[in-house]
């Protein structure tokens, strides 16, 4: 019996180091009485400073419904993986919960158990397929409606342009500028469905050998212009001889410019935009790094700048950032972002063969 429990306690060290489970006691005052390593990593806890505090206090920064469990496990409430998100230095960890009271011979409630387990890669793998089905479901919508709502819009605008005429000849003018802002509504809309088409399947897509700087510096001029417009300077860092890459030169123009605009429209009077050519020979991508100063994203929003409707803009679309996304990954690439409080950096990599 002794030699059997000795083998019990060894497999449990093992097992709890080897599935990288957080393990936590608790005693009948809801006081942690041990405490894995894992889960103090997780956790953010140091074990000798936790250790005989009720768990109330352990967590004590955080309100009651973000804490890991509550007392009345103690009651008997059992917990079987329970979702709980837990933030630790900036970094999110996705946990499932167990947790249950712990009974001695007599039926007693001793204390009380609560194991976890990280699963953060699987959540945000999770996440992941959702976003993409969904972006899939969206493009299809977007593919069968688009070109509908732009054939009618195009007779719609040319007679709305011999309307103006018209209305100009007669000296209406009051007519003819009613007929001039349903001509800037309409090219919104049309603008909304662009998107909307390119989000979905862009046509006439040319693949050929394109030189970055060269597709910065024509649209460099279109950038200074909305940043003028805005209060604010473009800064260019130009590299000289950076490989050519394997893309559309149009779209790409478009990422480049979408992302600039974002920045411009993020900062105040007296901003900064930066663009910047970097090359990594050892991953063989050039990186082209957009930097702002304006007020950051938050944490709570960034995980969503990517997805289509997606904007914090009273006159926003929400599709710029998911059609940069589209166009760079069709060429291999990805997008990154850093925004750590204060200023935004947009790094777009692309593969040079
Ligand atoms: N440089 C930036 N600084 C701060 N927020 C940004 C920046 N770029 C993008 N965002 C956020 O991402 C959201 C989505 O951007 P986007 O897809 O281009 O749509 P839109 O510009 O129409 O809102 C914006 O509404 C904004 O909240
Ligand atoms: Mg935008």
């Amino acid at each position: 019996m002794q030699h059997e429990l000795t083998l019990l306690q060894r497999f449990a060290g093992t097992f709890l180091r080897d599935v990288n489970l957080g393990v936590i006691l608790l005693n009948t005052s809801f006081e942690l009485m041990d405490i894995s390593d894992t889960a103090c990593r997780v956790l953010g806890l140091h074990r000798e400073q936790a250790l005989h505090l009720p768990l109330e206090q352990v967590f004590a920064d955080l309100p009651i419904e973000h804490q890991l469990v509550r007392r009345h496990i103690l009651e008997g409430v059992v917990l079987r993986n329970h979702a709980v998100s837990w933030m630790n230095n900036q970094e999110r960890y996705e946990l499932l919960v167990d947790s249950n009271v712990l009974k001695d011979e007599q039926g007693v409630v001793v204390g009380a158990y609560i194991i976890f387990k990280d699963v953060t890669n699987l959540r945000s793998l999770e996440e992941q397929v959702q976003r993409s089905d969904r972006l899939a479901m969206i493009g299809q919508i977007a593919a069968g409606t688009a070109h509908e709502i732009r054939n009618p819009l195009t007779s719609i605008k040319g007679f709305l342009q011999v309307l103006r005429k018209t209305f100009e000849d007669q000296g209406m003018s009051r007519e003819s500028g009613f007929t001039e802002v349903m001509l800037t509504e309409i090219n919104r809309i049309n603008e909304l469905v662009n998107e909307f088409l390119l989000l979905s399947k862009p046509k006439n897509v040319t693949f050929d050998y394109v030189d970055l700087s060269q597709v910065l510096r024509e649209i460099l001029p279109i950038i200074n212009n909305e940043a003028l417009l805005h209060g604010t300077v473009v800064q260019y860092e130009a590299m000289h001889g950076i490989p050519q890459v394997v893309a559309d030169k149009e779209l790409l123009k478009q990422v480049f410019l979408n992302i600039s605009k974002n920045g411009i429209e993020a900062m105040g009077e007296g901003g900064f935009l930066t663009i910047s050519e970097r090359v990594d020979p050892e991953e063989r991508k050039v990186n082209i790094d957009i930097h702002d100063t304006g007020p950051g994203i938050p944490t709570f929003v960034i995980d969503k700048i990517f997805d289509p409707f997606f904007t914090t803009k009273a006159e926003g679309t929400g599709l710029g950032l998911s059609v940069c996304q589209r166009i760079i990954h069709d060429i291999g690439g990805h997008i990154r972002v850093s925004s750590k409080g204060f200023g935004t950096t947009f790094t777009v990599s692309i593969p040079f063969p």
